[in-house]
């Protein structure tokens, strides 16, 4: 069978991260999906060398890599809003699909990207752009689809439920824990937007839209980071039996649905409580199924990589036709809007 072409831009942690999935679980993935998973070309601005991969496919111009012909579907995993802007939208308009970890451009320009991405028939993948490796977007947008959802709350930020964990710790330095995240691969390139809260509610923004039918709403979001607590705000709740977390929270009213993100106090005995280090959980409250849980490596490069392979199977095994068509989702279906709570 045909190979589904890669155009794979960015080098990152996440970016060899695929590379190295890709080669180790060939044969699986291609029984899986039916077809090879060939990435063609790799674009990265900075030089990366592999075994097994001709080194003529290496290229420092990623926004050509949406031009070429040979190519079905773009990888975007150089992060940011600027050039990742310009190739997925460049990609778009050549016909291609698009599979992006990138939360930040998504839920700053998605209502747009998806929009074009119906007009050009292709499909804006994004399972890697929340929670990591947890197959959240197919849960609420496949698995859940029967369901009215009621409400989604969950930790959905590695690195700040890392920094939050050590914490916890007697002795451990807010800033001694964030740089290890960093070194570990976890914080996004600028940690403001782990520490700030900025993260989770663009991953926060990407759930609500597909559970409750609205368009992306990131701007309108509650959003206060983990950066003013202390040690002592952590140690003193622990012994009245709380633990400090930092939530999403997306809720349905019956005027709109309400976008939060902060610190909360959970109680010990809470499945929430649970979930330390750098793992993500959501807690989905759904009509007829009643509560799920989903749980799992919420940052780190295998892990999103495992979710940017699940979003390249379903297009291989879709092309695109019948794959679930997110931007379609997003776009089409805005019976609700995002409740002022600011
Ligand atoms: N910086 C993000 C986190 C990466 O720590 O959760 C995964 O989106």
């Amino acid at each position: 069978d045909d190979p589904l072409r890669i155009g794979l831009c960015g080098l990152g942690t996440v970016g060899k991260a695929v590379i190295n999935v890709l080669q180790r679980n060939a044969d699986l993935i291609a029984h899986r999906a039916g077809r090879p998973l060939s990435i063609i070309n790799c674009a990265s601005r900075r030089y990366y060398e592999t075994d097994g991969l001709d080194p003529d496919i290496f290229s420092g111009d990623v926004l050509a890599s949406a031009d070429r012909d040979d190519v079905d579907v773009i990888v975007e995993l150089i992060g940011g809003t600027t050039t990742a802007y310009e190739l997925v939208r460049r990609a778009i308009t050549n016909g291609k699909h698009v599979v992006t970890a990138n939360k930040a451009l998504l839920a700053e320009h998605g209502n747009e990207l998806f929009d074009l991405a119906r007009e050009h028939g292709v499909v804006i993948a994004f399972e890697a752009a929340v929670a990591g490796g947890i197959p959240i977007i197919k849960a609420l947008r496949e698995g859940l689809a029967g369901n009215r959802i009621d409400a989604i709350a969950g930790i959905i930020n590695g690195t700040g439920n890392f920094i939050l964990t050590e914490m916890q710790r007697e002795g451990s330095d807010f800033f001694d824990v964030l740089a290890e995240a960093q070194a570990r691969g976890y914080a996004e390139a600028d940690p403001t937007f782990d520490v700030e809260g900025i993260d989770a509610a663009h991953k926060l923004a990407l759930m609500a839209s597909i559970a409750f039918g609205m368009p992306l709403a990131f701007e309108r979001t509650y959003t206060e980071g983990i950066s003013r607590l202390t040690p002592f705000d952590i140690q003193h709740a622990a012994q009245l039996g709380y633990i400090v977390k930092h939530l999403g929270i997306a809720r349905r009213h019956e005027g709109g649905v309400e976008l939060r993100v902060h610190p909360a106090l959970v109680p010990d005995w809470h499945l929430l409580a649970r979930i330390d280090g750098v793992l993500n959980a959501v807690v989905v409250h759904a009509d007829a199924v009643g509560q799920t849980l989903y749980c799992g490596a919420g940052a780190g490069g295998e892990a999103t990589a495992s979710a940017v392979i699940a979003d390249l199977v379903d297009l291989a095994r879709h092309d695109g036709t019948s794959t679930p068509m997110l931007g379609t989702l997003l776009s089409k279906l805005t019976d609700q809007h995002c409740l002022d709570i600011n």
